[in-house]
């Protein structure tokens, strides 16, 4: 990186399953490259060859909390060091679908696993590295739920009932209200139009570009 190189923006998606998040990330890949930046597009868990088959295991094999909680923070640790760091490193944007907001919503709010530990996870594992910006897609579990009918057959997390997405959304909130300059939250219930006039707004916002 030269001297006049900015290091790279890191910047998450987050919400329950359903809420849309996916579709968006690459129309933001494609608006960011066509204001001439380098940008990598990846996801958790995942974007690694090692994080993709921990990936597999987590959304389809039978297991307890605490060792879905290891293996999501193990996968980030490799992600990270394979993946984030050095595009971050070189200037690049990286736009990653779920990070550990995500672990706390899920395996914290979703399946009551202890917060202290997964503080302690977030700590060991991200070194403080955490994202710049972090879009969350709020959505109603109920709707969220309708969408996802219709569009795949559920994992381990998607097959869960309504109270979980419950809890999980309870847990974003929760993350949200306790660093809320990092978050913009975004009305996910709206169609996919003006979902996409929020996030270009949000991402103006922050003035990097
Ligand atoms: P998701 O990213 O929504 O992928 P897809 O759109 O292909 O279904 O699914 C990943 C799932 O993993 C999602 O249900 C949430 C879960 N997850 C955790 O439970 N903990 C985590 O730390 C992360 C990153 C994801």
């Amino acid at each position: 990186m030269t001297a006049l190189q900015q290091a790279g923006r890191f910047i998450t998606f987050e919400g329950i399953d359903g809420a849309g998040k996916s579709s968006h990330i690459e129309a933001l890949a494609a608006w960011l490259r066509g204001h001439g930046h380098e940008v990598v597009v990846t996801r958790e868990p995942g974007g690694t060859p090692l994080a993709e088959r921990i990936r597999d295991l987590v959304l389809h094999a039978p297991m307890d909390a605490l060792t879905e909680a290891l293996l999501v923070f193990a996968a980030r640790r490799d992600h990270l060091q394979q993946q984030i760091e050095p595009a971050l490193a070189r200037g690049a944007t990286v736009l990653c679908d779920r990070y550990t907001d995500a672990s706390f919503a899920y395996q914290g709010g979703g399946r009551g696993f202890a917060l202290d530990v997964l503080v302690q996870l977030e700590a060991w594992v991200q070194q403080g590295r955490h994202p710049d910006l972090t879009l969350v897609f709020e959505a109603s579990p109920v709707t969220a739920a309708t969408r996802r009918a219709a569009a795949r057959v559920p994992d381990r997390f998607e097959s869960q009932d309504l109270a979980f997405f419950e809890r999980v959304s309870a847990a974003y909130a929760q993350r949200v209200a306790q660093a809320p300059q990092r978050y913009v939250r975004l009305d996910a219930e709206r169609d996919k139009a003006a979902v996409w006039t929020q996030i270009e707004a949000a991402v103006r916002g922050r003035g990097w570009w």
